[in-house]
C-alpha cells in the first residue's frame, strides 16, 4: 500500500508519520512545504515530495501511485482569510485525488455541529464536506474529534498551565459546556487503522473518550497532577477576557487562546457511534489516563510535536529564509573560546530559550515577550519542545529555528510583533563563536524602533553571547 502523509510537519502529522513508519510493509511518502522539517533520520525510510496545495502541479506529482491519502491540513494561522484558503485546499487535494486515482483520503477534523460552531469549526466542517463531496469518484473518511490530549496540544498546554499555575480558577460560565477529549495516541490508532478499513463508502467516524465539562478537564487533570485547585464561579467573565487572561497563563497567543475559548461555548461531543462499530479493537483509554501519558512525556523531554511546528502564519513560512541578505542592520559579537571543544559552545548555543531562560538579563527577554504578548504575539512563555535539542521549524519562546547545521550554526527567525523582519544568528568560526542578529526594518517606525531599542539589544545580547561560553565551559562533556 503507497501512502501519502500531507501536514507531516504538523501537530497530528509529525506523530502519524512515526506511528505509520512502525509498519515495515507500508511505502510512505510525505508531501511538505518545506523538506528541512522533516529530520535526516527518517530520511532513509520515506520519500518525501515538496509542494502545497495551493499548487496543483507539486500536487500532482506527489499523488502518482498513491492508494491512501491522509489530508491533515489547515489554514488557520494564515494572515489572510483562512476559510477560503481551507476551502480552496480541499478542493485541489480533492480533484488532485482523484485524477491520480487515489482510492480514499483520511481526514480529521473537528466535533461539533453547524449550528453552534465557531468560525473555526466551521471551516473545518466546510473542509470535511468538501473532501466527502464526490463519493462515487473517492471514497473519504473524515474523523472528527474534540480536545485532544497529548503532550505539546494546545488544548493540554492551555489545561496544563491553567491547572499549574493557578490554585484558585476563575470559572466562566462556557467552563460547563460538555466535550469529548481523546488522547492522541488513540487519535493516532483510529488514523492509523483507518487505512485498512474493509469499507466503500463514505464515513464520518467521531471520537472520543467519556464525556465531561470543561470545568472536569481540569479538576481530574489537577487531580493526575497532585493538586487541589478551587473554582469560583464568575459568570460574566466573557469570552475576550478569557482568551486575555489566558494569554498570561498559557504559552498560546491571542488568536488561538481566542479560538479555543470560542470553541468552548458549544458542545464537542460525538454525534455517531462509527467508532464502535467499525473500529471494534480501539478502546479509548479514559481522559486521567491520557493526562498522565501526556504528563510522562513531558517530564522525559519525549515531545515528538508541538502545537506551533506549523508554518502556517506566512512569517513562520521558512523555506526561502535561511539565508540573510539584504540587511538594514546588523550587531555582530564574536568570541573567542580557546581550547573548549566547538561542539561543546553549539551545544550551550542551542539550549537558550525555555524554561532556563536566556542566560543573563533574563528580566528583560521576559519583559519583552510580556509586551509582545499584550499585542498578540508568541511572547516568551511558549518555551521549546525539549530543553536541548532543536530541529528546523521548531519553536524557541517568540523566535523559530529556520536552519540548524549541527555545530556550525543555528538561524533564528524573530515570530513577536516588530515593526520589520529579525534574525538571530549562532555560528562557529574556527575559535570563534559568532552572533549576529539582523533587521530589516518596516518604513520609518521600523528604523525608529531599531534606534531606540539598540541600548537594551547591545546589553543583551552581549550578555547572551557571554552566558552561552559560561554554560559551554561549566557543562560537562556528553
Ligand atoms: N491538534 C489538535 O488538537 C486537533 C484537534 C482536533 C482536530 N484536529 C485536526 O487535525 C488536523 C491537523 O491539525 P494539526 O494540529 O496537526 O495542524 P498543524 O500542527 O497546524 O499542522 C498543519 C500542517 O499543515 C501543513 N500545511 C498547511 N498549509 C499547507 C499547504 N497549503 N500545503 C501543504 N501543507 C500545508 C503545515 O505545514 P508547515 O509545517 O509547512 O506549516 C503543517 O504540517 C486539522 O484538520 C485539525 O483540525 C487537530
Amino acid at each position: 500500500m503507497k501512502i501519502l502523509l500531507t501536514g507531516a510537519t504538523g501537530y497530528i502529522g509529525r506523530r502519524l508519520k512515526v506511528r505509520l513508519l512502525q509498519d515495515e510493509s507500508l511505502d510512505l511518502r510525505l508531501f511538505v512545504r518545506n523538506e528541512k522539517k522533516v529530520r535526516d533520520k527518517y530520511k532513509h525510510r520515506l520519500e518525501i515530495s515538496e509542494g502545497s496545495t495551493f499548487d496543483k502541479q507539486s500536487l500532482h506529482k506527489a499523488l502518482k501511485g498513491i492508494d491512501v491519502a491522509y489530508y491533515l491540513i489547515h489554514s488557520m494561522g494564515a494572515k489572510s482569510d483562512f476559510k477560503k484558503l481551507d476551502r480552496l485546499s480541499a478542493e485541489n487535494f480533492l480533484n488532485a485525488c482523484i485524477k491520480a486515482g487515489v482510492q480514499r483520503i483520511i481526514y480529521l477534523g473537528g466535533l461539533g455541529i453547524k449550528e453552534t460552531a465557531s468560525k473555526h469549526l466551521l471551516s473545518r466542517i466546510e473542509t470535511g464536506e468538501i473532501l466527502s463531496s464526490k463519493p462515487h469518484s473517492i471514497q473519504t473518511i473524515w474523523f472528527r474529534a474534540g480536545t485532544i490530549i497529548g503532550s505539546g496540544s494546545a488544548s493540554f498546554e492551555i489545561i496544563r498551565n491553567i491547572v499549574q499555575k493557578l490554585p484558585v480558577i476563575l470559572a466562566p460560565k462556557w467552563i460547563r459546556t460538555k466535550t469529548q477529549p481523546i488522547g492522541i495516541r488513540d487519535v493516532l490508532e483510529y488514523l492509523f487503522q483507518a487505512k485498512d478499513l474493509d469499507a466503500k463508502k463514505n464515513l464520518k467516524v467521531d471520537i472520543g473518550s467519556e464525556q465531561m465539562s470543561f470545568k472536569d478537564l481540569l479538576i481530574k487533570a489537577s487531580r493526575v497532577m497532585g493538586l487541589k485547585r478551587i473554582m469560583i464561579p464568575v459568570p460574566l467573565l466573557t469570552p475576550n477576557l478569557s482568551s486575555y487572561g489566558l494569554i498570561f497563563i498559557t504559552p498560546v497567543p491571542y488568536s488561538i487562546a481566542k479560538a479555543l475559548v470560542q470553541g468552548l461555548k458549544s458542545e464537542t461531543v460525538i454525534q455517531n457511534q462509527n467508532a464502535e462499530k467499525y473500529f471494534p479493537d480501539i478502546h479509548p483509554r479514559p481522559y486521567e489516563e491520557a493526562v498522565a501519558l501526556a504528563m510522562s512525556e513531558i517530564e522525559n523531554n519525549q515531545v515528538i510535536s508541538h502545537w506551533c511546528d506549523s508554518s502556517a502564519k506566512e512569517e513562520c513560512d521558512i523555506k526561502g529564509k535561511d539565508r540573510v541578505k539584504g540587511m538594514f542592520s546588523t550587531y555582530q559579537i564574536a568570541r573567542d573560546f580557546g581550547r573548549l571543544p566547538a561542539e561543546k559552545v553549539f551545544d550551550s548555543a542551542q539550549s537558550v530559550g525555555g524554561y532556563h531562560g536566556w542566560f543573563q538579563q533574563n528580566w528583560l527577554w521576559r519583559f519583552r515577550g510580556f509586551l509582545d504578548k499584550i499585542i498578540g504575539g508568541p511572547g516568551v512563555n511558549r518555551g521549546r519542545r525539549d530543553p536541548a535539542a532543536l530541529r528546523i521549524g521548531d519553536s524557541l519562546d517568540f523566535w523559530k529555528v529556520v536552519d540548524l547545521k549541527k555545530g556550525k550554526r543555528l538561524l533564528l527567525f524573530a515570530q513577536m510583533k516588530l515593526p520589520g523582519k529579525a534574525w538571530l544568528e549562532f555560528s562557529i568560526k574556527e575559535n570563534n563563536l559568532v552572533q549576529t542578529s539582523y533587521f530589516i526594518p518596516k518604513g520609518l517606525w521600523g528604523r525608529i524602533y531599531w534606534i531606540l531599542t539598540m541600548p537594551f539589544h547591545a546589553l543583551v545580547f552581549r550578555g547572551l553571547s557571554k552566558g552561552i561560553l559560561k554554560k559551554a565551559q561549566t557543562s560537562p562533556m556528553v
